[in-house]
């Protein structure tokens, strides 16, 4: 199980690489705008971090060939690039073009079983369920990640399973507890996963405790 940073800011991804915990980014259209900087100096920066783990970079155009255009300029950019493509019509026949050209891939939006099993026919690298926003909609967003792993086991696809839109900590153990290869996190959610206030009453505790042992020792 591998931890994917969710973001397009570079402190974030520079305190989460100092802690040494993630292997990848993955970023989107959204997270890029809330940047407000430039596209491509954004991912080429990401990319030379995060080096050799990969980055996800999502195309924008609606058409296949458009898709594929964008995919070959963003993969120029940097070696680590993966071109994430909507599992629509024209995402299909893109991502058939872009994997001839040996291009990795990350097929996103992905909602439903048929969909990664799609994703996976068509060679994907990885493949990413957005499990918030089908429990946002009343869906068990796990639900999927675990359908996908079982049938992708049952035939050996050697797609990854990225678990996206990851809204809390509890969503990285189930993910990670269904079959997920990697869950892609916000910073946040990392920040959440290390704070547990027993630890923190714990810690407290100890340096009280030899506190008061060194100034009895200092008296005597
Ligand atoms: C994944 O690759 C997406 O960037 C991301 O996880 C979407 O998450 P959201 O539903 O919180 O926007």
């Amino acid at each position: 199980m591998e931890l994917f940073l969710d973001t397009a800011n570079i402190n974030e991804i520079r305190e989460a690489l100092g802690l040494g915990l993630i292997s990848g980014v993955t970023t989107n259209p959204t997270l890029i705008a809330k940047e407000k900087v430039d596209f491509q100096e954004r991912v080429r920066e990401i990319a030379k971090l995060i080096y050799p783990g990969p980055v996800s970079v999502e195309v924008l155009a609606q058409d296949a060939e458009g898709m594929l255009k964008e995919a070959v300029e963003y993969s120029s950019w940097e070696p680590n690039i993966v071109i994430k493509v909507p599992i629509i019509k024209e995402g299909l026949k893109a991502l058939k073009k872009i994997h001839e050209k040996g291009i990795k891939t990350n097929v996103t939006l992905v909602f439903s079983l048929n969909q990664a099993l799609l994703a996976a026919l068509s060679g994907a690298t990885y493949v990413s369920p957005f499990v918030g926003r089908l429990d946002d909609v009343g869906h068990d967003g796990m639900e999927l990640v675990s359908q996908i792993s079982t049938v992708y086991n049952m035939y050996g696809f050697p797609t990854r399973i990225i678990a996206a839109s990851i809204r809390h900590p509890l969503h990285v153990i189930q993910a990670a507890s269904v079959g997920a290869h990697i869950a892609t996190i916000p910073f946040s959610v990392l920040e959440g996963m290390i704070k547990h206030p027993l630890t923190e009453i714990g810690v407290k505790r100890f340096l009280d405790d030899y506190q008061k042992a060194k100034e009895f020792l200092e008296k005597k």
